[in-house]
């Protein structure tokens, strides 16, 4: 059976120690280090820049996947990378320019994904696919840690493992994002997940980082 990537949220530690948070993800085994970029007008709350990113980056040889809920995403690009990010996501939404984007971010030598929130049509995506490394199918509405799982998204994760299935050419790996738990890993996987994003699950002080990881990989 294959092995699901945990990507760590750090937005689900504490924002006023982020060295500490990586530390902590580091330590976890986790595959990667999720950023979540927003920007106070596309989603309605802030969290931080390539600045951040980039302090993280001179700690840290993880895989920065960064995931931008900003708009004017083209304009940014170049700092991102500059900053260090290994792939960048933005959402579909956030520019009518999504085929230049994500040439832009290619042009740059960095990966590239598209997220998309749960109102849009996955439709939007097809043009795109064949170009992309990751998709996020958001399991919430874009903006904050913490909140439930949406169900009805998991028709959308066997949609797009159907079409790669169908498709043997498309080569993104499917990322889940948004109220991730022990409870729900499984149906994500089931369902064709590749990725499984995950802050609050993963920051819970009832248990270890590691030991939640180990869990949602299904104990592999
Ligand atoms: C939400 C972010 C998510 C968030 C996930 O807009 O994109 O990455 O950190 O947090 P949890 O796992 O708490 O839902
Ligand atoms: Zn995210």
């Amino acid at each position: 059976m294959k092995k699901v990537k945990i990507s760590a949220s750090i937005i689900g530690g504490d924002m006023c120690c982020l060295a500490d948070e990586l530390k902590k993800i580091e330590e976890s085994g986790a595959d990667m280090l999720h950023l979540d970029v927003m920007d106070g007008n596309f989603v309605d709350n802030i969290t931080f820049g390539p600045d951040t990113v980039r302090g993280l980056r001179s700690r840290s040889k993880m895989f920065f996947d960064v995931h931008l809920m900003i708009y004017r995403v083209y304009d940014y690009v170049e700092r991102f990378k500059k900053a260090g990010a290994d792939r960048l996501t933005f959402q579909v939404e956030a520019t009518e320019y999504v085929d230049d984007t994500i040439k832009f971010i290619k042009t740059c030598n960095m990966q590239v994904g598209l997220a998309i929130s749960p109102e849009t049509n996955p439709e939007l995506l097809l043009p795109h696919l064949a170009k992309v490394d990751q998709v996020i199918v958001m399991t919430v509405h874009p903006g904050f840690a913490g909140q439930k799982f949406m169900e009805e998204m998991v028709d959308r994760i066997e949609f797009l493992s159907a079409m790669k299935k169908n498709h043997p050419d498309l080569k993104f790996e499917i990322s889940v994002d948004g109220g991730v738990h022990l409870e729900n890993a499984n149906k994500c996987i089931d369902a064709g997940a590749d990725i499984l994003v995950s802050a609050s699950a993963l920051f819970d002080k009832k248990s270890s980082m590691k030991e939640i990881v180990h869990k949602m990989r299904g104990g592999r």
